[in-house]
């Protein structure tokens, strides 16, 4: 190796995993009194266009923040193959601690795979070849974890965008299960749906798929004729940010920001206008509308909306979510939530069909078996069912996450639909329907 003096931009160190430096200017500002004590390494790029970067990253982007235009360099005597340094600069940052995961798991997959490429990929019972024991070794960690790290970095690959907030290896694990389950569910969703319509149950199952529809509601709804239809769920976006809610609650969510469609609060009256003014046209005289809200922030703001066209009361509908782990992150100033609430409303004068109080109590669906960030339990949409619609009824669900009231309206013998715009939703919601829409007993009895 040579010292040498050479052109800071002839130094290329885009290719290097490392992208942050955090405190940078406290080693500028000791390169800038003291010198560069300890050159960095560099080798001359085999096309001859300049040098890469092979050991210093740190101390580079520092003379670049002091605005240096040579550095002083040892430049080895060739061009080193992208494995070794690969390798040397692995061997500079295996013992950092401020590497990211991320980091640590792409550097491990492309070591892995320039190891292959250099001696052909392990196979069992052959022998030679590079195993992910090697690659474990190398990195001196364990098979497991190196097995757990050339897996995220094949997702971060795939989708670096869906990794972009991930903080930690736990959200990654959680976050590539989760991908995983919306793959299997397509999968399952596509021969559930394809499977040709032979008995009275698979046409029933097939109408229950079709009562899905992906639509923005306000668009679909439009082909929907004047009091057409005989009750209306409404469980619309909250008009809050449900990730930031849910996490100051002590929830961490599992779920993709994009997969959710929230309304932005301004918007939030204007929004809720529109879709009290839909449901009011769609549905029959006499009949039942109801209507999710939060006690805070919109509270008085939906009564106000929804008293423009129905007949409502304060005195809401409760579900109280019994028996259900309840977490506060506040837990001296605050109690734990335990309930959500519904405005029952009224277009005419409809009945109640099956008495019950104010308050359902039902265990929610424990976060392991949730498909939807705010699903509701189907037992508890039974009752509702019950409470507010008879047989044959028609029942539309503008917004429809997991499609359990529809599920539950299909079980009941009432026919319904409703609407979403997330595809992955309506998967889940299809692997349901032959679990939750089976034959009646008369019909296993003739042979179903
Ligand atoms: C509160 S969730 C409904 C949850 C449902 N009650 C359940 O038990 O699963 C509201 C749903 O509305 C959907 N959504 C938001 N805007 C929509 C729109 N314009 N048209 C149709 N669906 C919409 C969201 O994707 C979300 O799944």
């Amino acid at each position: 190796m040579t010292l040498k003096e050479l052109p800071i931009e002839s130094i290329d160190d885009s290719d290097r995993f490392r992208q942050n430096y955090p405190n940078l200017h406290l080693l500028a500002e000791d390169i800038k009194v003291n010198g560069l004590i300890q050159p960095i390494v560099v080798s001359p790029k085999k096309d001859e266009s300049g040098y890469l970067l092979i050991a210093g990253g740190r101390r580079l982007r520092a003379m670049k923040y002091l605005e240096w235009e040579t550095a002083p360099c040892l430049v080895t005597d060739d061009p080193v193959e992208e494995l070794e340094l690969r390798e040397k600069e692995l061997a500079e940052n295996i013992q950092r601690e401020d590497m990211s995961f991320t980091e640590r798991a792409l550097l491990t997959k492309r070591i892995h795979e320039l190891q292959i490429a250099k001696h052909g990929e392990a196979r069992p019972g052959v022998g030679g070849g590079h195993s992910i024991d090697q690659t474990a070794e190398f990195m001196d960690q364990s098979r497991s974890q190196t097995h757990r790290l050339l897996t995220i970095a094949d997702f971060i690959e795939k989708d670096p965008e869906a990794f972009s907030n991930v903080q930690n290896q736990k959200e990654a694990l959680a976050l590539i299960q989760k991908a995983r389950k919306s793959l299997e569910a397509k999968k399952n969703a596509a021969r559930i749906a394809q499977k040709k319509a032979e008995t009275p149950i698979d046409l029933l199952r097939q109408q229950v798929i079709h009562s899905y529809i992906i639509e923005d509601f306000f668009k679909g709804i439009k082909d929907t004729p004047d009091e057409s239809v005989d009750f209306i769920e409404v469980d619309p976006p909250y008009g809050i940010d449900l990730q930031a809610v849910r996490k100051s609650d002590g929830f961490k969510s599992q779920y993709a920001e994009k997969d959710y469609n929230e309304i932005p609060a301004q918007h939030y009256p204007a929004f809720l206008a529109k879709v009290i003014e839909e449901c009011y046209r769609v549905l029959k005289r006499n009949r039942w509308m109801i209507f999710w809200t939060a006690q805070e922030p919109w509270f008085e703001v939906v009564y106000k909306a929804i008293s423009q066209r129905f007949s409502t009361t304060r005195v809401v509908g409760v579900w109280y979510k019994e028996r259900s782990a309840m977490q506060t992150l506040n837990p001296r100033l605050r109690l734990p939530n335990a309930y959500e609430m519904f405005f029952y409303a009224n277009k005419g004068q409809p009945e109640i069909y099956e008495q019950h109080p104010n308050v359902f109590p039902f265990q929610s669906v424990p976060p392991q078996q949730k498909y939807h960030p705010t699903e509701r339990p189907i037992e508890l949409m039974d009752q509702l069912i019950r409470t507010f619609t008879k047989p044959g009824d028609r029942v539309l669900v503008p917004f429809l996450g997991s499609g359990v009231t529809l599920l539950s309206a299909f079980r009941l013998d009432r026919t319904g639909f409703g609407f979403d715009l997330t595809e992955s939703f309506k998967n889940h919601f299809i692997q349901r329907v032959p679990l939750i829409i089976k034959p009646s007993k008369a019909d296993q009895f003739k042979g179903e």
